[in-house]
């Protein structure tokens, strides 16, 4: 390799970093390898430079067709001078390319172009991974030399990082669309399932709290929700917040029961950092809800203290953070839910009436369902729909069992019905749901009781389990362990059949 002149290659090193900076201010990758051609042709003075790179899932290398086109030519890597370096690493000099069998003519034949020189050199990535191939084609006079070697060498290990760069911008720029689009499609979804037709119930009560919500939807005055545990209070809040106009800020659901008196300060308004050694700063709830709705649930177990301080924000719009110095001014529509008699609480002591008369500008109480039975087939067979959809199958509710569940105590109200629905649904053993699916889930009991138990919301998972496994032990005995046709009477595929067994262990 004939050694290069001290100023000749200050000369070249100067005009390669000149193109390294334009290189790095280029983000899009396709301009980008439009520049480093053009760059790359005039500095090793020749007619044309392409960057190769290298997909290694086909093994294939890809290029642009033409400076400014965006037509892209793709070829095996196998093939020609510049899939040999991609492969090997190594840089190659050719001086006279038809004779060289490395050399890859059908892409001459293809853009119509008579390839004379050729230099090749490797891509690599910070970490030294080969990512392409760099080719200049035709020197304008003679050969490419050893200095252009260097030079080229020199220019692809900049050309590497732009290019990967410019992958990544690519890349994050294409999931941003994604997720943009998601959003919008989970926006759509969020709306039409909260959208006041998610309250189910034809019936006037029902019907006056829909249009209730319907009328004040443009309106974000405090609205207290009263009703028994079940009911729907969650859904009304839900209802009113996406109907409302701040339905594409945060809806921020607070279960005040559930906070111990310690802990409720520092969850409602945030905390400022170092308060106590290692502790971050934290938003409050308030906070994350500004410009939303904060829906406090269960507001009847809050202690005085904190009604007190939910009641200033209420009135003067600012809050201070536990260890904070500053007020900080929220902008929140507050929703509240209690199961609890709120009047009877305030006359107890337990409740401060400032506080009910702030939250209960409007209030909705949810009729427990026994008092709304007539609702009980749209709700049982919307929540069958529900179930189908999800499960793609097809059930319906035999009239007794429909009759059934219309005369059912309910006290767990909606949810239990739901929930209830939900087991019979998971158990039915044919299309139609029997009066004697009702017995199934409760396995214990006699059958003079009546099989609609309150059933708990961790158990359900449990008896869901434990009838599969009954109803798989029963179908395998019946059919003396005839796989085939014990899946076929549980409606089941052989390997569905097989792979439940194997779950829960039971012998074939
Ligand atoms: N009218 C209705 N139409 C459709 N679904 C309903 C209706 N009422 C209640 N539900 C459903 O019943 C379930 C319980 O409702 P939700 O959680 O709103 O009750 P809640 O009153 O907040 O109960 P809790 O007091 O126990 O928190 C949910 O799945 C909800 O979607
Ligand atoms: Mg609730």
């Amino acid at each position: 390799m004939a050694s290069i002149q001290q100023p000749e290659l200050n000369e070249r090193l100067a005009a390669i970093l000149a193109i390294s900076q334009k290189m790095n201010s280029q983000r899009d990758l396709s301009s980008l390898l439009d520049l480093i051609a053009r760059e790359a042709t005039s500095l090793l003075d020749c007619e044309r430079a392409s960057i190769f790179l290298l997909d290694r899932e086909r093994n294939e290398l890809w290029s642009k067709v033409a400076l400014g086109s965006d037509e892209i030519l793709r070829f095996d890597a196998r093939r020609g001078i510049a899939g040999n370096t991609a492969l090997t690493g190594n840089t190659i000099n050719v001086r006279d390319a038809y004779s060289d069998p490395r050399f890859y003519n059908a892409i001459d034949d293809q853009t119509g172009y008579r390839t004379r020189t050729v230099l090749a050199v490797a891509v690599r990535n910070q970490h030294g991974e080969i990512i392409g191939a760099f080719e200049t084609l035709n020197k304008r006079s003679g050969t490419f030399s050893a200095r252009d070697e260097e030079s080229l060498i020199a220019l692809a290990s900049h050309a590497a990082v732009a290019i990967e760069t410019a992958q990544l911008i690519g890349e994050l720029r294409r999931n941003q669309d994604e997720l943009t689009q998601q959003n919008a499609h989970l926006w759509r979804e969020v709306e039409n399932r909260y959208a006041t037709h998610g309250i189910i119930g034809t019936g006037q009560r029902i019907q006056q709290i829909v249009r209730l919500v319907e009328r004040i939807r443009d309106s974000v005055v405090n609205v207290l929700i009263t009703g028994e545990s079940g009911t729907g209070k969650e859904l009304i809040a839900k209802a009113l917040h996406y109907n409302s106009p701040r339905a594409r800020r945060p809806f921020v659901a607070l279960n005040c029961a559930a906070l111990p008196e310690t802990l409720l300060e520092s969850e409602l308004f945030g905390i400022e950092k170092g308060v106590a050694t290692g502790v971050d700063s934290r938003l409050g709830q308030f906070q994350k809800a500004d410009g939303g709705t904060l829906f406090l649930d269960e507001i009847g177990d809050l202690s005085l203290t904190a009604q007190a301080k939910i009641l200033r924000v209420l009135q003067e719009r600012v809050l201070e953070r536990v260890g904070g110095r500053h007020s900080i001014s929220v902008d929140v529509r507050l929703l509240a839910a209690t199961n609890k008699d709120l009047e009877a609480e305030i006359s107890k002591g337990a409740f401060r009436e400032d506080l009910y008369y702030r939250i209960k500008v409007i209030h909705v109480h949810m009729p427990p369902l026994r008092e709304i039975r007539e609702e009980i087939p749209l709700l049982a067979n919307h929540f069958l729909t529900e179930y189908c959809r999800e499960t793609a199958r097809s059930l319906a509710f035999a009239p007794e069992v429909m009759r059934k569940l219309v005369s059912a105590p309910w006290p767990g109200n909606v949810r239990q019905l739901r929930n209830e629905v939900m087991r019979l649904a998971a158990c039915a053993r044919l299309n139609l749901i029997q009066e004697e699916d009702l017995w199934e889930g409760t396995a214990n009991a006699g059958r003079e009781q009546l099989a609609i138990q309150p059933v708990k919301l961790q158990s359900l998972k449990k008896a869901v389990i434990e009838m599969e496994q009954r109803m798989i032990t029963e179908a395998l005995r019946e059919t003396r362990n005839n796989q085939q046709q014990a899946a076929r009477l549980l409606g089941l595929s052989r390997q569905g059949l097989i792979n439940k067994m194997k779950r829960y262990a039971i012998a074939g």
